[in-house]
């Protein structure tokens, strides 16, 4: 495992690193994540539901769900919805159960890959992740599985950060994003490791015209992206 996190594990071991740090981080993950999106990442989410173009009681696949926070508004937001929840961290599913709605159906909550989803083909009609692509070591092969378990006509959508360029902000948001976010991710959840892993991991992912083309080469038309918060979150969206 990467001793300094600002050094990012390598490809072998970056699957069991991921998931290592996912189980620390989860007691505090939904807050973390309120915090470090300053209460926006709700309705980010909210527009990757808008974005899956989902008929009514359609079926709807979460992809590193986490703590199941896209699932759980998909299916606040229609009830009839068939939404699953998969992800690689058992922890992050247990406290996802924890928030299981009182009346209608549970949300199922999956344990697996992004890389090997064990769905047949044309199963869902939309399937999304929301920050998921820059912790997996094979972004073409998540969108070719996701692209692959979605019906003909159905949506791939991907939420992820972004790093902004835009001279003045940009050096204003890498303050933020890799000194504020450790310092203040290590007091809530004790972690600052991961909370140093987390901004880094951001470096290397593809920028955004380059993701739209990975979702192109997967066999992904109609790829379109769009950017919230000054920059620093992609939408990216491609229909099969
Ligand atoms: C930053 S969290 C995002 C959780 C949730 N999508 C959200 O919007 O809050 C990233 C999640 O990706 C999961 N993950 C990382 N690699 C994965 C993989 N190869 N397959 C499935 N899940 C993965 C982690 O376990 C973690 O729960």
């Amino acid at each position: 495992m990467a001793k300094n996190p600002s050094v990012l594990p390598s490809t072998s071991e970056k699957r069991s690193y991921v998931r290592q740090m996912f189980t620390k981080i989860a007691p505090r993950y939904d807050l973390m994540n309120r915090l470090m999106a300053l209460g926006r990442d709700q309705a980010w989410r909210r527009t990757v539901i808008r974005l899956c173009a989902l008929p009514t009681g359609g079926r709807l696949l979460d992809v590193a769900t986490g703590t199941g926070d896209i699932a759980y508004e998909a299916q606040r937001q229609d009830p009839t919805l068939r939404a699953v929840g998969i992800d690689l961290t058992r922890e992050m599913l247990v406290y996802g159960q924890e928030k299981q709605p009182a009346v209608g159906p549970a949300l199922p909550f999956i344990e697996g890959d992004a890389l090997a989803l064990p769905f047949a083909d044309d199963t869902f009609d939309a399937a999304c992740s929301g920050f998921m692509m820059r912790n997996v070591v094979d972004i073409r092969s998540a969108f070719a599985e996701q692209a692959r378990v979605v019906k003909p006509g159905g949506r791939v959508v991907c939420l992820e950060i972004s790093l902004p360029s835009t001279p003045g902000f940009s050096q204003l948001f890498r303050l933020y994003f890799f000194k504020l976010v450790p310092l203040i991710g290590g007091l809530i959840s004790g972690q600052r490791e991961a909370y140093t892993y987390l901004p880094n991991s951001a470096v290397p992912l593809p920028r955004p015209a380059a993701l739209a083309k990975t979702m192109e080469a997967v066999g992904l038309r109609d790829v379109h992206y769009r950017m919230a918060m000054l920059g620093t979150v992609s939408i990216h969206w491609g229909t099969k």
